[in-house]
């Protein structure tokens, strides 16, 4: 049965899930595995504390999402539709594995800040 979202660790099996479709995904997933070459070692744990920090205030992400995202839009050229895309599988993410409260706020905070990246990234 799906339940809100708790805490760390299921915070954790939803960034896993995320990013395990990432990889394979046909419109972005280039971007992480031959542009950016990410080291998910690194990325995942950075990902839980980003996450943890936002839905639980657990003061635990240091980091600077906004000039990462320049960086990459200035390596390999980013639009619209890869954000949208990115949500997309975010949310459907989400739903998949919980249901509840947390489940519809992290939703809305990645919409948010997305927007916010976009405009920031993109100038639109
Ligand atoms: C087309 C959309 C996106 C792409 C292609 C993308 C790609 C990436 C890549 C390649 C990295 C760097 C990983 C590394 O350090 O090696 C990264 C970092 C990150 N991304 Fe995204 N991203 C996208 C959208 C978003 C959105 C919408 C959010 C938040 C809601 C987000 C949150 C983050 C955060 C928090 C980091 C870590 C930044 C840091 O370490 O300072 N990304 N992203």
């Amino acid at each position: 049965m799906k339940t809100d979202i708790r805490n760390r660790s299921d915070i954790e099996k939803l960034v896993n899930s995320f990013y395990d479709r990432i990889k394979t995904d046909a419109t972005i997933g280039y971007l992480f595995t031959d542009v950016a070459k990410v080291n998910w070692e690194l990325h995942l744990p950075r990902m839980y504390d980003f996450w943890d920090n936002i839905l639980f205030s657990s003061g635990n992400f240091e980091g600077n999402p906004m000039r990462k995202h320049k960086e990459l839009h200035e390596k390999s050229e980013m639009n619209k539709s890869h954000f949208q895309h990115w949500n997309f599988l975010f949310d459907q993410t989400v739903d998949d594995l919980f249901i509840g409260t947390k489940a519809e706020e992290i939703k809305l905070r990645a919409m948010n800040i997305s927007a916010l990246m976009m405009h920031k990234t993109l100038g639109e």
